[in-house]
């Protein structure tokens, strides 16, 4: 490969400098099999800590650890060499301090080679975010449904869908940009309080359950591929994989209990004599 052929990853300011362009597109990813996937039509990749409940069969994302989040980082950064990688911070892992807040991030960036970090919260987490900038940690803000709040909210409801509920969530996107994020997702907002949100601040929102006017768009990687077996409202299926790995795995079992497989082509004969 020559120079000129050299593929660069994204950088999160790459991404900052595409507020009001061309949609960015992002998807989840947890493993290097599909992140080489996503990898190739993605400008962003979360490894969020969705892969609790994916991964995991967690009811939620509050008992996700920093090691679960650094081990799956790094597979995703071996599977993809283009898109921006960029991983959640857990729950706990920075919430009590700005320090604790960077030795944490530092490890996460240390130990998987990731662009950036997200972390959730609006104003409570504005000091935060403006110490990690400023230390060279970029900065993923997450305003609107807060899934790591979810035992002090109570549930995953959508925000914002009385016009009196917007300005918290307002002041949270805007506490955020000045605070030096380089992008901010918004989660199961209302519509137009989401295109608001993207028309009155400065860094590109991405949307999940947002609006398509948001700068770009996310999805859980298995709520798209039909995967999930609950998933939320602004969820759109694109495939449907559980119905044909189902029929693989049947197919398989049949095979191993009629003695079918392994077949001639599946097994290591003995090397001819003289050879
Ligand atoms: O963990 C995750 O997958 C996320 C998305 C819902 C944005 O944070």
């Amino acid at each position: 490969m020559s120079a000129q052929d050299e593929i660069k990853r994204l950088t999160a300011p790459d991404i900052r400098a595409r507020k009001g362009g061309e949609p960015i597109v992002s998807l989840t990813s947890y493993h290097a099999h599909t992140a080489r996937l996503v990898d190739r039509y993605c400008d962003l990749i979360l490894v969020g800590d969705s892969l609790g409940m994916v991964m995991h069969g967690l009811e939620t994302t509050v008992p996700v650890t920093l090691d679960m989040m650094i081990l799956q980082g790094l597979a995703v950064m071996r599977g993809s060499k283009r898109a921006l990688v960029v991983i959640d911070m857990p729950f706990g892992s920075y919430e009590a301090s700005k320090e604790q807040a960077f030795l944490n991030a530092a490890r996460v960036m240390k130990e998987t080679g990731c662009g950036a970090i997200k972390v959730e919260g609006g104003r409570r987490m504005a000091e935060t975010i403006a110490f990690l900038v400023e230390r060279g940690v970029p900065v993923m803000g997450h305003v609107g449904l807060t899934p790591q709040s979810i035992n002090a909210i109570g549930s995953f409801r959508a925000q914002g869908r009385d016009e009196a509920d917007w300005p918290p969530i307002e002041d949270d996107a805007r506490a955020v940009t000045d605070a030096g994020a380089f992008s901010v997702v918004i989660e199961a907002v209302a519509e137009p309080l989401a295109r608001r949100i993207t028309a009155n601040v400065a860094i590109p929102t991405i949307g999940i359950g947002g609006s398509v006017a948001c700068d770009g768009q996310v999805l859980v990687l298995e709520d798209m591929l039909g995967l999930s077996p609950r998933v939320p409202k602004f969820v759109k299926r694109y495939g449907d994989l559980g119905p044909s790995i189902e029929a693989a795995i049947a197919g398989y079992a049949a095979d191993v209990r009629a003695r079918a497989f392994p077949g001639a082509e599946h097994v290591y004969p003995m090397r001819k004599k003289g050879k």
